[in-house]
């Protein structure tokens, strides 16, 4: 589209300031908003805007219930081997996938490159990246089958995620065992619905949440490719937590053993208060409450033995047949908002400036659970499993999942 009508589009919805510094771009900068302008789904934003207080009244007008769940923490030896084994033997055919989501911005741990070479300070300084890989080195091993490794990056980190690899030689794990994938941008407005601009000639855009992962696989063409090379499951998990029991056998021997289409991590919560979402029904549905939007009488709610009834919380790692993960990239999902400082330019004068409630949108992953019929909720051992790295100092920081992890992995470090 040129200019005009990309004008015209943008006036019908209120946004022609977009265009405020055009006369003024170099024939490069023009063709950089032009582009960026022609991405943007209007209608979407503009419904976005309309509908800024949906999601507290979803939360509190649906029926919120508990979910089942099984508890891994006091199977017996037995049992948790027969499940090992079967995991284990269908990892061994090929036919599982590893996926990291790695698109985010890591705004909260203040790190300037991909969250995935972030160093937590182990003696070896094994980046977040390497840590999953050796993880997935060893269980390839075990399973005698390299484990195919997907990359979810954004176009705000995607290239440095490449070079890093490039630089650390794909950590030996063999270029072509990794795929990276980018995920779907969208743009950020002001309290006024405003889209914004980072600079003259750029719109500001963010990753458009963990939820964009099922339609950035498909636009990418990734679900054909797995197919070709037999995989059926796809093991999800976010880059941040040192823990993760990368494309886990045990995890894997659930979801064939119970029937599941798609079968998700949890562990007990600590506090009412903790960063975490927790699974429940919503409408007879299985869900995760966002902690940002659990309200506190569900988050503090306890049972007569004095437990949690919204305990089980997520730990950001699901399996999913590859069937149903498709078929949930066609479903339209329900953008989260999220007010934040926003660094943009001024439409006046093109200076950069902070805006202190800029409105950005996310998909959540697990919201595509309520499209299912059932969630296999498997609950594990928190202190084996979880330890992640999001603050840069204090609660679910480097310093805590580092000790957690030394104290797992005592050897080898
Ligand atoms: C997430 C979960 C929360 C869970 C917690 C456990 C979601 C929405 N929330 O919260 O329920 O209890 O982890 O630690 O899943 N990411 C992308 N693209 C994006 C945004 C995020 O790939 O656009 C990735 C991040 O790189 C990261 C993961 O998703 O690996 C989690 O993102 P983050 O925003 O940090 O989620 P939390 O708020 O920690």
């Amino acid at each position: 589209m040129a200019l005009p009508e990309l004008l015209n589009k943008a006036k019908t919805f209120g946004q022609e300031k977009l265009f405020n510094f055009y006369e003024e771009l170099t024939d490069e900068q023009k063709k950089i908003l032009l582009t960026d302008v022609q991405n943007i789904d209007f209608n979407l934003m503009q419904d976005l805007f309309k509908n800024l207080t949906n999601t507290k009244e979803e939360t509190a007008e649906t029926e919120i219930a508990p979910i089942p769940c099984t508890d891994a923490t006091s199977m017996c030896e037995e049992e948790r081997k027969r499940l090992y084994d079967k995991g284990l033997q269908v990892l061994g055919e090929g036919k599982m996938a590893a996926l990291t989501m790695a698109g985010g911005q890591g705004t909260r741990l203040g790190h300037t490159g991909p969250k995935g070479t972030y160093d937590i300070g182990l003696p070896s300084h094994k980046s977040l990246f390497e840590i999953q890989c050796c993880g997935l080195k060893e269980v390839s091993a075990q399973a005698g089958c390299k484990v195919q490794w997907y990359i979810m990056t954004s176009h705000i980190n995607h290239k440095d995620t490449v070079e890093f690899f490039e630089k650390n030689n794909y950590f030996d794990y063999g270029k072509e065992n990794i795929t990276f994938f980018p995920q779907t941008m969208i743009p950020a407005m002001d309290r006024d619905g405003n889209i914004l601009l980072e600079n003259k000639y750029t719109v500001l855009k963010s990753p458009n949440g963990n939820g964009g992962l099922f339609a950035s696989l498909k636009n990418a063409g990734l679900f054909e490719k797995m197919r070709d090379k037999g995989i059926s499951r796809i093991f999800i998990c976010g880059i941040d937590n040192c823990l993760v029991k990368m494309a886990d056998p045990l995890f894997l021997g659930f979801l064939e053993d119970s029937g599941h289409k798609a079968v998700a991590k949890s562990f007990i919560k600590r506090t009412a208060d903790e960063k975490a979402g927790v699974f429940c029904r919503r409408g007879g549905k299985p869900t995760v409450i966002e902690y940002t939007e659990i309200p506190l009488e569900l988050a503090e709610l306890k049972d007569d033995a004095g437990v949690w009834v919204y305990g089980d919380t997520n730990v950001l790692n699901y399996i999913f047949d590859i069937d149903v993960a498709e078929s949930l990239a066609e479903v339209g999902m329900s953008y989260h908002i999220a007010v934040k400082k926003l660094n943009c330019a001024d439409f006046a004068t093109g200076e950069t400036v902070v805006i202190p409630n800029g409105y950005k949108f996310e998909l959540f992953l697990f919201d595509a659970f309520s499209q299912l019929d059932s969630l296999g909720v498997f609950r594990i051992e928190r202190k084996e499993e979880f330890a992640p790295v999001k603050n840069p100092t204090g609660v679910d920081s480097a310093e805590s999942a580092r000790e957690m992890y030394m104290a797992i992995h005592k050897e080898e470090n």
